[in-house]
């Protein structure tokens, strides 16, 4: 076989492991799908705007953010809505113990950064982008 047919081989099998998605399924309503990708796009910007703070040698700054915005203060947001509209009521367990995690490393970056050690938050800073990865590489809700 040529070496470029090889490759070309090697592009469409990994193509096919791409599209088989093999995530599992994750049966929530509408209304706590919506409210999820909304609360989604939010986590999205939080970051975007811990990492411009970080950037910035804004690091108090940058953990207040996190906590306020990510962290365990974020906790419960949809607790006044009807049980439909509420995404963690309906998540299995083990995927609500992953957006725990997402919770909690948030607040550990907020404590460590507010003692203003930019080194030190930094390096909390995967876990917490880790648990977005965690999640959306083993669930989906469609
Ligand atoms: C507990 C699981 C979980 C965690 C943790 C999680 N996500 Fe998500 N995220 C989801 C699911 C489920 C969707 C919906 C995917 C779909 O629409 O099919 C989603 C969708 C999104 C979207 C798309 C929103 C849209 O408008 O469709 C963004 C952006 C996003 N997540 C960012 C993040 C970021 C950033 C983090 C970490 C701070 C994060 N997510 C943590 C489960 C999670």
């Amino acid at each position: 076989m040529k070496l470029s047919s090889l490759f070309f081989l090697i592009a469409l099998l990994a193509g096919n492991a791409l599209a088989e998605d093999s995530r599992q399924l994750a049966p929530l309503p509408p209304p706590a799908q919506e409210a999820l990708r909304e609360e989604m796009r939010g986590n999205l910007l939080a970051i975007n705007e811990i990492l411009s703070l970080m950037a910035a040698g804004k690091v108090k700054e940058a953990g207040q953010l996190a906590e306020t915005s990510l962290g365990q203060s974020a906790m419960g947001r949809h607790r006044g809505k009807p049980l439909d509209a509420r995404p963690g009521a309906h998540m299995p367990p083990a995927m609500h113990e992953i957006g725990l995690d997402g919770h909690r490393a948030a607040s550990e970056f907020a404590r460590v950064a507010a003692t203003g050690d930019r080194d030190k938050a930094i390096a909390e800073l995967p876990k917490l982008t880790g648990a977005c990865v965690a999640c959306h590489y083993s669930w989906r809700i469609r």
